[in-house]
């Protein structure tokens, strides 16, 4: 959908989304396609980049918010599209810091021995999610799904250091208040848009500038870097205004930063690991490079990633 599309659902102008957030246009899964459809294509095409087979994956973790069913998981439903007979599947339910949050824990488990081969999937269909009718949200938000496969690596290469956090009192900055046990939908009442997604922008604006900035930090202090060490930059695509301020305080050009919201949006817990398979893909990753992805999202929950390639 482009933002001409827009221009005519909603009282909005393509310079009002272009200037605000950086947005030309976002993907929209079409219809009768689910998030595990979407999921799968990506893990496929992982597994085939990291030349390693079916059986071999111990374990599959999936970011999203946006899940097939409420139950079971969506690692579930995936593992069983792709038919992985020896893996454990288990969902995230970090938003935007969904891919981020699962690395982490996939570094942990492949850095214990528990598990050798590990799917890491961000998966999001927000259409599904997001309220047409509403011009602050609806304009922001795609469809999408990046895999990886983590397993161990030689020493001094891979993830280096991770950080999470999250603050559950900014809850009201970005949620969806109707369809869980707490505010079931009645049968008849209209949930007038509040079973999806609801956001305050601007409040979410400040936090994330802060929060991102933080955590990129973090992380690069953790592994005794400075950010004159990173080659590349890979925040997650909510604003290019907060790209842009967070590059600002880290002190980076901006040709060291991955950007494609033009292109995608915001596709939440699938934003980041999109962005390191176009930069990949691009050729602007060397062996050796210092990599620092950072995410942001409902929760609210941030978390940073320092990657050497
Ligand atoms: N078209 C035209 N006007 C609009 C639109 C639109 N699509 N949306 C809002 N406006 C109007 C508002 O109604 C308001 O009008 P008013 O001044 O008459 O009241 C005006 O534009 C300014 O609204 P703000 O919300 O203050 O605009 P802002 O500059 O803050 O931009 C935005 C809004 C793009 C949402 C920005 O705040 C933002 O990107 N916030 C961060 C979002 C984020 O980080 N999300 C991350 C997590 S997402 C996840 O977890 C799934």
């Amino acid at each position: 959908m482009t933002n001409a599309d827009f221009e005519r659902l909603v009282d909005t102008s393509d310079e009002w989304i272009t200037t605000r957030t950086g947005i030309k246009e976002r993907r929209i899964a079409k219809n009768g396609m689910t998030t595990s459809d979407m999921a799968v294509k990506a893990c496929k095409n992982a597994m085939e980049m990291a030349g390693c087979s079916h059986d071999e994956i111990e374990a599959l973790i999936t970011g999203t918010v946006t899940p097939d069913y409420k139950l079971p998981s969506n690692s579930c439903v995936i593992q069983e599209k792709m038919g992985l007979p020896q893996a454990v599947g288990f969902d995230i339910a970090a938003a935007c810091t969904g891919f981020v949050s699962g690395l982490s824990i996939a570094q942990a488990f492949v850095e214990s021995g528990k598990y050798r081969k590990i799917l890491v999937v961000g998966v999001e269909k927000l259409s599904s999610f997001t309220n047409y009718e509403d011009r602050s949200t609806c304009v922001l938000f795609g469809d999408a799904a990046g895999a990886a496969v983590v397993e161990p690596c030689e020493t001094g290469a891979g993830v280096i250091s991770t950080f999470l956090r999250s603050d559950g009192n900014y809850r009201p900055l970005l949620w969806s208040e109707i369809g869980g046990c707490k505010y079931p939908y009645v049968p008849g009442e209209d949930p007038s848009g509040r079973d999806k997604i609801l956001m305050n922008g601007s409040d979410l604006f400040k936090v994330a500038v802060r929060e991102m900035g933080n955590a990129a930090v973090k992380v690069i202090e953790d592994a005794g870097l400075t950010s004159s060490d990173i080659a590349l930059f890979i925040p997650h695509q909510a604003n290019i205004r907060i790209i842009k301020a967070m590059a600002k305080r880290l002190k980076m050009d901006m040709s060291k930063v991955v950007h494609n919201i033009d292109r995608y949006g915001n596709t939440s817990s699938a934003s980041i690991p999109l962005a390191l398979d176009e930069a990949n893909r691009a050729g602007r990753i060397k062996p050796g490079d210092h990599i620092v992805m950072v995410a942001f999202g409902g929760g609210l929950i941030w978390g940073s990633a320092l990657l050497k390639w």
